[in-house]
C-alpha cells in the first residue's frame, strides 16, 4: 500500500531578492513499510524536502498525500528526528520520550508504559531519571529515536539523525536502526549526505540532484539484514551512488566558476 506521495513539489527561498529555487519537481512514492534514503550534496534540498513531508514548511506548488489525503501542517503522525535531539535539557530522560503523549493527552499510566517499551527497546532503561546533559551524543540520539517511536507515527522522518556522531557510535546504530525497522515494521525517511548510511538502511536510495532538485535516480537495494559497514558486498552501491553524486558535485564547481 502507498503511504506517503509526493507530487511534483516545487519550492524556491528569496536569497536577498533573487530566488532560489530549492526543489525543481520532486515525486516520490513511498509504500508501506519502505526504508527510504534520501542522499545528495549539502545544500541540494533534503531538509527542505523533509520539512515539507513534516507539514514545517509548505511548498510553492505540489502536494503531499498521506494514505491518499494531502496533508498540510505538522501531525502526530509524522515525527522527526533532527542532527541533533532537540531533547529538553529540564526534563529527565523518561519524560522527554513521554513529551509528546502528553501533550496528546495520554494518561499518565500509559505513556509510562509507553516510554518505558520504547526505551527498554533503545537499551537505555538504566538511563530513564538521568538528565540529557548526561548522555552522550549518542546515547541523546536514541532519546530523541524513542521519543519519535512513541508517538507511534505513520512515518519517521530522520534528518542526518547521525551527523554529529564518531563513527563507532555511528555503526552501532546503524544496526540498531535496522532491527528496529524490522521490529517495528515502520515506514522511515531518512535523509543524510553520506553514502554508507543510505546504502546500510536503505532498501531503497534516492539519489538528488544539485539545485534545483529533483531525484536524478532511485536504486534498490535487496540485500540481506543487518547490513553491516564493513560488508565488502555493499561495495557496488556505494560506487553506483558515488559515481551519480560525483557528476552533481563537478557540475556545480562548473557552475560556481562562471
Ligand atoms: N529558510 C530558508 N531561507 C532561505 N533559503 C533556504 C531556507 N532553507 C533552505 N534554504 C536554501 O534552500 C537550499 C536547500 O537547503 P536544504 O534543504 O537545507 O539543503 P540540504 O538539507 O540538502 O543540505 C539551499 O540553497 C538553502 O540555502
Ligand atoms: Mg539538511
Amino acid at each position: 500500500m502507498t503511504k506517503l506521495q509526493a507530487k511534483n513539489i516545487v519550492k524556491h527561498f528569496d536569497h536577498n531578492g533573487n530566488s532560489v529555487v530549492a526543489l525543481d519537481g520532486i515525486t516520490l512514492n513511498v509504500e508501506e513499510g519502505d526504508f527510504v534514503c534520501i542522499v545528495g550534496p549539502s545544500g541540494c534540498g533534503k531538509s527542505t524536502f523533509l520539512n515539507i513531508i513534516a507539514g514545517l514548511e509548505q511548498p510553492d506548488s505540489g502536494e503531499i498525500l498521506l494514505n491518499g489525503k494531502p496533508i498540510s501542517e505538522t501531525g502526530p503522525d509524522r515525527t522527526m528526528v533532527f542532527q541533533e535531539g532537540a531533547l529538553f535539557p529540564w526534563l529527565k530522560v523518561i519524560d522527554n520520550v513521554e513529551f509528546g503523549l502528553k501533550m496528546a493527552g495520554i494518561p499518565k499510566d500509559e505513556r509510562r508504559e509507553i516510554s518505558r517499551r520504547y526505551l527498554d527497546m533503545m537499551q537505555l532503561t538504566k538511563f530513564a531519571d538521568s538528565y540529557t546533559y548526561q548522555l552522550s551524543t549518542g546515547m541523546k540520539q536514541r532519546v530523541a529515536i524513542a521519543r519519535a517511536l512513541a508517538m507511534d507515527p505513520e512515518i519517521l522522518l530522520m534528518d542526518e539523525p547521525f551527523a554529529a556522531l564518531d563513527s563507532q557510535t555511528r555503526d552501532l546504530l546503524l544496526v540498531e536502526l535496522q532491527l528496529i525497522w524490522e521490529r517495528t515494521k515502520k515506514t522511515i525517511i531518512f535523509v543524510t549526505h553520506n553514502i554508507s548510511e543510505s546504502v546500510i538502511l536503505g532498501n531503497k536510495v534516492e539519489i538528488f540532484k544539485n539545485r534545483p532538485s529533483k531525484i536524478k535516480k532511485e536504486i534498490i537495494i535487496d540485500y540481506r539484514r543487518p547490513r553491516l559497514t564493513e560488508d565488502a558486498n555493499l561495495q557496488k552501491y556505494y560506487h553506483e551512488i558515488l559515481q551519480e553524486l560525483k557528476s552533481e558535485v563537478m557540475a556545480r564547481s562548473k557552475d560556481d566558476l562562471k
